[in-house]
Parts: structure tokens; C-alpha cells; sequence
């Protein structure tokens, strides 16, 4: 049996961060940044892995002890053979090598990524048909058994990639038929910690659930409306929907001075808008322009500290490459 090689994108939220997790919708585009995953059969009854992008190097594990506590790095992969084991009936040792083109602290959804990359590698192995959403939904699975929070928006990116209008836990995945959205992506150089600013923001919408109900509903309308922006290509109004968004994401706290920084410089350099990506408390800030600007706007994040991303949006989902 030769190697499976699959890979799958990253993402960037685009609007809603945060109230998807409350049951509102999130735009989210997936970037041509793939992390890889590469499978074959071990004649033991033990899985070998490596991951040299999160440290680990030849990890053993018997078949027996899938179930234990694993090492940080490779929690997601293990549980994903785990639970696509226990799905299908199956149990085989197995060589695995992950390879990422992206830095994990970028924000870019690499635990995700690798654990759809996994579950589509080992249905190609094994040889079982599985659909997107059945890769989706023992994916998400897998992320809630190590997370136990989140809305798996960057699961439905990883698998279906493109833009996606979507709900939590796929109950709505809309793909949205556009072209490349010019972003402009800077890295603030912090890792932001998605759960523990997830609990700061359930911590507040437990103090002032009216408040914070009603930014969320703010944010609702921003995802909804945008779409048809997405659409004309009107990246004014997409640029001003991105600052509008921003401003509540200030209200529920997850903005840092640091990517304050980024996105004062980049609207000072003629951008249309620019917001955190993703949880925020560090990790990137997206920033929109179009010809001209982009050179400006990318020498004054740069000139803030920021290092900037070359990505393109709308990357392909999962796939055997
Ligand atoms: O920090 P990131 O890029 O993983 O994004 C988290 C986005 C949240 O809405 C805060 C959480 C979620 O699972 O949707």
C-alpha cells in the first residue's frame, strides 16, 4: 500500500467571531496555507507518529493505549484515528507524518486542518466512503472530545474550503461562489489562547446578557448583509462591515493594543477595513485593500510591528494531493 497523502486549508474568520459560538452566523474564508497529513499501514500494532511542526518525533503508541492521554502535539490526530476506529469498526497500526506549510500561532486553525486531513486519509486507507459532512461531523467530534468548546466554523473550512457562510455545528453551510477577497493579513506575534477568551466572553454574557445578546445580534446583521457585498465585489462596504464588526468585538474586550496598532495603521494607510481574525487577544488582524493600497497598507502594519501573510482566500478543502 503506498502513502495517502491529504492536506487542508486554514482559515480566516471574516465576520462574527465569537457570537457563532451562540448559535449566530460567521463568514469564514479558507487560505491557501495547507497543513498535510501522510498515512500508511504499520505492520505492528502500534502508530508511529511525526509532527516536527509541534515537536513530535517518532512517538510510539500502542493500539491498546489510543484511549490515554497523548503529548499536546499530537492529541488531535490520535483522537481522530480513535474516533474514526471506534466509527467504523476498524484497528490497524499506522505511520503517520503531519507537515504544515503555516506556523501553529498564526491562528490559522491547524488543529483542525490536520484532524480533517486525518479523518479523510485514513477513510482513503481503510476505503470507506465518507461525504464531506460525515468527514465534517467526526471532525468536529474530535475537536469537542480535546476542546470541548467551539463552533467548528474552521472544521467546515478545512473540509469544504472557500467561503462559507456558516452555523455552529453546521446546522447552516452555505458556499459562497466568489472570487479572491484582497486581504491583507499582519500577525501581531502574540498567541492569543481561543479558550480562555471564550470564557471571558461567556463570563460576560452570564453579568450582562442583554448587552452582550444584543452586540451579537449587531454582529448577525453584519454576517447576513455582507453577503450580497461579497457578491458585487464591493469592498467598501465589506471594508465597512470589517470596522463595524471590530467595533463590537472592542466591546466584548477581545481586542489588544496590539492589534489596535495594525488596525489603526492599515485604515491610516487607505485600507477599506480592517478587524482581528479569529478570537482575537493576538494571533492576526485582516486588513482589506485593493491595488495601490495593499503595498502602503502592508508597509505601515510592518512599520507597527506586524509581519505580514501573503494568503489568497477561498483555498480548496480537503483533499488527497
Ligand atoms: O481563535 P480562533 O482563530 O480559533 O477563532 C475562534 C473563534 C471563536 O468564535 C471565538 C470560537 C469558535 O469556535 O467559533
Amino acid at each position: 500500500m503506498f502513502m495517502i497523502n491529504v492536506s487542508a486549508p486554514g482559515k480566516l474568520m471574516l465576520f462574527g467571531e465569537h457570537a457563532v459560538v451562540y448559535g449566530k452566523p460567521c463568514i469564514v474564508t479558507a487560505v491557501d496555507h495547507r497543513m498535510s497529513v501522510s498515512i500508511n499501514y504499520n505492520e505492528d500494532d502500534i502508530i508511529i507518529l511525526n509532527a516536527p511542526e509541534v515537536n513530535i518525533k517518532d512517538l510510539k503508541v500502542n493500539l491498546k493505549d489510543l484511549k490515554k492521554e497523548h503529548p499536546k502535539g499530537a492529541k488531535f490526530v490520535l483522537k481522530a484515528v480513535d474516533n474514526f476506529f471506534d466509527k467504523y469498526n476498524v484497528n490497524k497500526g499506522l505511520k503517520i507524518n503531519t507537515k504544515s506549510e503555516f506556523s501553529s500561532l498564526f491562528g490559522f486553525g491547524s488543529s483542525s486542518a490536520v484532524t480533517v486531513s486525518t479523518i479523510k486519509a485514513l477513510s482513503i486507507l481503510f476505503n470507506i466512503a465518507m461525504t464531506k459532512k460525515e468527514i465534517f461531523d467526526l471532525s468536529y467530534k474530535t475537536v469537542l472530545d480535546i476542546q470541548g468548546s467551539g463552533s467548528g466554523f474552521d472544521v467546515a473550512a478545512a473540509t469544504w474550503g472557500g467561503t462559507l457562510y456558516y452555523v455552529k455545528g453546521g446546522k447552516i453551510m452555505e458556499e459562497l461562489e466568489i472570487d479572491n477577497i484582497p486581504l491583507i493579513v499582519g500577525y501581531t506575534g502574540i498567541k492569543a489562547d481561543t479558550v480562555t477568551l471564550m470564557n471571558s466572553v461567556k463570563k460576560q454574557m452570564e453579568d450582562e446578557p442583554e448587552r452582550i445578546s444584543k452586540i451579537y445580534n449587531d454582529m448577525e446583521k453584519i454576517a447576513d448583509e455582507s453577503k450580497k457585498y461579497f457578491y458585487k465585489k464591493d469592498w467598501k462596504m465589506i471594508g465597512k462591515f470589517m470596522n463595524d464588526n471590530q467595533n463590537l468585538l472592542r466591546q466584548i474586550k477581545v481586542s489588544t493594543p496590539e492589534l489596535e496598532r495594525l488596525i489603526g495603521a492599515s485604515i491610516k494607510a487607505g485600507a477599506y477595513g480592517a478587524k482581528l481574525s479569529g478570537a482575537g487577544g493576538g494571533d492576526c488582524m485582516i486588513a482589506l485593500g485593493i491595488n495601490d493600497n495593499i503595498n502602503k497598507i502592508e508597509k505601515s502594519i510592518e512599520s507597527m510591528g506586524g509581519k505580514i501573510i501573503q494568503v489568497n482566500s477561498n483555498a480548496e478543502g480537503v483533499r488527497c494531493d
